[in-house]
């Protein structure tokens, strides 16, 4: 389906050649078998610098000194997790132990994790996040968001922020997650500094500004102001809405072209129809349904719908401490409704568009060189072995980084 870049014969020895792909997930519709997945059968793919600069049949494979045979095993873009919550500390192991023991799940478990946070020293924070971001990349994850959000003050905000920056460009200010001890009795001045010194502190180290839109903690107005705020100041929007109750988060993520709106695990047919009018992606959490025993988000009306659905960890201490893509694409098939291919697009494609991103997601030529080899035949596997570990190799910006 491609031909070859002339660059790659005038730099063989510099390019990885991956060859006998028995089936490459390549996310371009125009490629292979024309599905979504655009799966090429007996393929190779050239690597070079950081990006992929061929792809085709595995006999016409450029010649190179570095060659990797895949000996009939599958390749996918490196997952795309656009919704993780990785600067903390401590952990909430009583919290599950209880909730499995049939409490319920409750908003307010944040502020045990905030306690923490403010608590452990950078070195600490920073530690934890790369233990979490390696135990990620391990699992096939090239691309991570992650947000601040046990902070909640300017100081410890803006410390999350300039923390997760140093790892990815995809970070999120999110001090507005839930109003903190020291403001209960004043919400509206929380918002104040949410929207004033916060963000003045917060926006140069963040892409995105995020509210968790529900009862217990920011409503449709106050979530509202802070968006806009967000969105003077340079940060585009994305949206926790509609996960523990309806509410007007998800509307209101379509309303200001929010990337992404995220759980949806409530939906009117209302809140379908505004996802279906516009760009902004549902993004599904299935470890937090999961961690949380409760109900599922119903990817199938969404996509019956037409409404573009990305698969995320939202990894985090409390609602769903899973760091594992392959995890939440075997949930959302077995219990959200969706196809293996769906899923796979979910977490890959789905992911960078719910990010805004055209240079990941995908492996056509041109794109960045992030890869998952898996052990495995075909990408159905991730579905079909829940639990077992299928990566076998990754590469990120066109260099191994693990197997
Ligand atoms: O996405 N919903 C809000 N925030 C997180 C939960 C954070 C926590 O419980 O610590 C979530 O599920
Ligand atoms: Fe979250």
């Amino acid at each position: 389906p491609h031909t070859a870049n002339s660059a790659v014969a005038a730099a063989a020895t510099a390019t990885t050649v991956i060859t006998d792909i028995a089936a490459l997930v390549t996310n371009d519709p125009s490629l292979g078998d024309g599905s979504p997945l655009g799966l090429i059968r007996d393929a190779a793919v050239a690597i070079e610098g950081d990006r992929v600069v061929w792809i085709g049949a595995s006999s016409k494979a450029p010649a190179t000194d570095n060659r990797v045979d895949a000996a009939g095993r599958a390749v996918i873009p490196g997952f795309v997790d656009s919704h993780s919550h990785l600067v903390f500390a401590g952990d909430r192991t009583a919290e599950f132990h209880a909730r499995m023991s049939g409490r319920r799940y409750e908003a307010g478990g944040i502020r045990t994790t905030v306690a923490a946070t403010r608590a452990a020293p950078d070195a600490e924070l920073e530690a934890t996040l790369t233990r979490h971001l390696d135990e990620a990349l391990r699992q096939g994850t090239t691309t991570f968001e992650t947000k601040s959000g046990y902070g909640l003050t300017v100081e410890d905000e803006e410390r999350a922020l300039r923390l997760a920056a140093r790892h990815t460009d995809e970070v999120t200010y999110l001090g507005a997650h839930v109003v903190p001890p020291d403001f209960a009795d004043d919400p509206a001045g929380y918002v104040d500094l949410v929207t004033g010194p916060m963000l003045d502190a917060c926006a140069p180290h963040a892409r995105w500004i995020d509210v968790f839109c529900e009862k217990g903690a920011f409503d449709g107005d106050q979530a509202r102001a802070i968006l806009t705020a967000g969105k003077a100041r340079g940060l585009h929007p994305r949206i926790h809405a509609n996960q523990l109750s309806y509410g007007p988060g998800v509307q209101l993520a379509v309303e200001l072209d929010a990337a992404s709106a995220d759980h949806c695990t409530h939906l009117t047919q209302q809140d379908v129809d505004a996802l279906a009018s516009g760009d902004t992606v549902a993004t599904l959490l299935p470890g937090a349904e999961f961690s949380t025993r409760a109900e599922w988000p119903d990817a199938r009306r969404l996509l019956d719908a037409g409404v573009t659905v990305a698969l995320s960890t939202d990894c985090n201490p409390g609602s769903s401490y899973t760091s594992s893509m392959p995890f939440c694409i075997a949930l959302a098939v077995r219990d959200m409704g969706m196809t293996p291919d769906e899923a796979v697009w979910a977490a890959t494609a789905g992911g960078a568009a719910a990010l805004r991103r055209t240079d990941v997601g995908r492996l056509t030529v041109g794109a960045r060189a992030d890869l998952a080899l898996l052990d495995a035949p075909s990408p159905v596997h991730l579905a079909y072995r829940p639990g077992v570990p299928l990566v076998a190799a990754v590469w990120r910006a066109g260099r191994r980084v693990t197997g």
